[in-house]
C-alpha cells in the first residue's frame, strides 16, 4: 500500500509538472484528489489494514495528499502568472508612438465674410434680426408692393409649398422689412442675413439657394444720401479704400427711387476679359452686381402702420456669396457650396 501511495504521488507530481493550462490542472486534480480519484480509491482500502498499520498508512496518505495539493497550488499560480505575462506581452502599448491627430476645422469662408459684414454694421448701430425661410406670399410679395402676376411670383421662379401659392421658400430677405416694421416703430436700424431660394440653375454666379443680407433704416429725414453713405462706408471697410463701386438706377416695387450697386470685377479689373477670353466671373460685364437698394416705398411704410409723411427709410439687399467671392477672390460660386476640404483649407 505504501508503494501504491508513493507511485500515485510520483505520477501526480510528474503529470502536474508538465500541465500548463488551468483545464489540464483541473483534470489532474479530479483524477488524483477527487472523490473518485486514485488517492481516494487507495484510502478506501484502509479498512482492511490492521490497527497498528492504519495510523502509519493514514499519515503517509495524508502527507501524499498534502504534497499533491501543494504541487497543484504551485502549478496553478505558475500557470496563472504565465498566462498573465503572455496577455501583457500581447497587449503591450508603445506609449511613445505619436497619437492620431484630430483635424480641426475652421469657419467656412462665407461665414467669415458674413461675420465681418455683421461686425461692421453692428459698429454702425444696426441690430441683427432673424426670420423664417418658409414665408407667406403676403410678406414675400404682396406687402412689398409686388402685385399678383409679377414675374418673380411665377412658379418657374419660386418654390411654393401650397397649390394656392400662399406659402413659399422666401425668394429674398426683403419680407424681413415688413416683419420688423409691423412690430417696431422708428427709429429702426436692422440687418437681417439669411438663406433665400430661387429656381435657378447653378452656374459660376447662380445657385438655387443663396444668402442675402437685408438692411433697413427708418427714421425722420432719412435720404438717399444716407443710403449711399452707409453702403460706401461698408464696402470700403470690406474691400479696401480703393474699391470701385457704382450705383445704377433700377426698379424695385418696394422702393422708390431704387438702384443697384455694382463692384468692379476683381478678376478682370473691369475690362470684361482675361487673355482675350470673356471673363467667366462677371460674364464680360466688368462689374459684379452686389445689391439692390432704394428708399422704402411710402405704400410699404403705410402698410406697416408707419406714417410716410413723417418717416422715410432706405433699404438694401445684398448677395452674401457675391460679397464673399469678391472678398476671398473666389471665381466660381459653386465652390462655396461644394465643401471640398482642399478648397476650404485655403481660407
Ligand atoms: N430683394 C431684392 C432682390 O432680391 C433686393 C433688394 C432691392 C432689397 C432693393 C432691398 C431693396 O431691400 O431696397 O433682388
Amino acid at each position: 500500500m505504501k508503494e501504491q501511495l508513493e507511485l500515485i504521488k510520483a505520477q501526480a507530481i510528474a503529470a502536474l509538472d508538465t500541465a500548463d493550462t488551468p483545464a489540464a490542472l483541473e483534470e489532474l486534480r479530479v483524477r488524483y484528489l477527487g472523490k473518485k480519484g486514485e488517492l481516494t480509491a487507495v484510502l478506501k482500502m484502509m479498512g482492511k489494514l490492521s490497527a497498528e498499520e492504519r495510523p502509519v498508512m493514514g499519515q503517509i496518505a495524508n502527507s501524499v495528499r498534502a504534497d499533491i495539493e501543494n504541487m497543484l497550488e504551485q502549478r496553478k499560480s505558475a500557470v496563472h502568472a504565465a498566462a498573465l505575462d503572455a496577455k501583457l506581452a500581447a497587449e503591450k502599448i508603445d506609449v511613445t508612438i505619436p497619437g492620431n491627430t484630430v483635424a480641426m476645422g475652421h469657419e467656412h469662408p462665407m461665414n467669415k465674410v458674413l461675420q465681418e459684414i455683421k461686425d461692421i454694421f453692428v459698429g454702425m448701430g444696426y441690430q441683427i434680426v432673424d426670420g423664417p425661410e418658409v414665408e407667406l406670399a403676403a410678406y414675400n410679395f404682396t406687402r412689398l408692393n409686388i402685385e399678383e402676376g409679377h414675374p418673380s411670383r411665377d412658379r418657374s421662379d419660386t418654390f411654393y409649398f401650397t397649390d394656392d401659392d400662399k406659402v413659399l421658400l422666401r425668394t429674398q430677405t426683403s419680407p424681413m422689412q415688413v416683419r420688423v416694421m409691423e412690430n417696431a416703430k422708428p427709429p429702426i436700424c436692422i440687418l437681417a442675413p439669411g438663406r433665400v431660394y430661387r429656381k435657378d440653375e447653378a452656374d459660376a454666379t447662380h445657385s438655387p439657394m443663396f444668402h442675402q443680407i437685408e438692411g433697413l433704416v427708418v427714421d425722420e429725414n432719412i435720404t438717399m444720401g444716407d443710403l449711399k453713405g452707409a453702403l460706401i462706408t461698408v464696402m470700403r471697410r470690406i474691400y479696401g479704400q480703393d474699391a470701385q463701386m457704382r450705383f445704377r438706377p433700377h426698379h424695385f416695387p418696394f422702393t422708390e427711387p431704387s438702384c443697384e450697386m455694382d463692384m468692379q470685377c476683381h478678376k478682370c479689373h473691369g475690362t470684361g476679359e482675361i487673355d482675350g477670353q470673356v471673363c467667366s466671373t462677371c460674364h464680360g460685364e466688368g462689374w459684379i452686381e452686389l445689391l439692390g437698394a432704394g428708399m422704402v416705398h411710402p405704400d410699404v411704410l403705410k402698410g406697416c402702420g408707419i406714417d410716410p409723411e413723417k418717416y422715410s427709410g432706405f433699404a438694401f439687399g445684398m448677395g452674401l456669396e457675391r460679397m464673399a467671392m469678391g472678398r476671398m477672390r473666389i471665381n466660381d460660386l459653386r465652390l462655396i457650396f461644394d465643401n471640398v476640404v482642399r478648397f476650404l483649407n485655403q481660407f
